[in-house]
């Protein structure tokens, strides 16, 4: 919560059990915290995933999340 600024929630990392993915619990979810966010007065939410992880990219931008950049890091 109002991370990093106080308009802003961050998800961290976002896991369904596998033996239910695939069955709308993940967006329904998404969709109950993102009504509730925005109630509080929290107008954004922030998240990153891995590039390459086509099933998680698929899920946020059917969830209508929105790149808005891709950070590399260097191990
Ligand atoms: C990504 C995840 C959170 C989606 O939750 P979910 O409850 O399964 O998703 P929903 O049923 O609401 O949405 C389904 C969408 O997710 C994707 N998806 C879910 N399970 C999938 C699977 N086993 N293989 C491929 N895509 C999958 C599909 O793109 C699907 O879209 P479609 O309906 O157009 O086919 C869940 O699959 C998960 O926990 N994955 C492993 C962890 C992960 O990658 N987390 C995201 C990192 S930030």
């Amino acid at each position: 919560m109002a991370y990093p600024d106080e308009k802003t929630a961050f998800i961290g990392f976002f896991m369904i059990a596998a033996s239910i993915q695939n069955t709308r619990i993940g967006s329904n979810i998404i969709d109950d915290l993102c009504r509730y966010l925005a109630d509080i007065r929290l107008s954004r939410v922030w998240l990153g995933w891995v590039k390459g992880n086509p099933q998680a990219e698929h899920f946020w931008h059917k969830n209508n999340f929105k790149e808005i950049r891709i950070t590399i890091l260097w191990l």
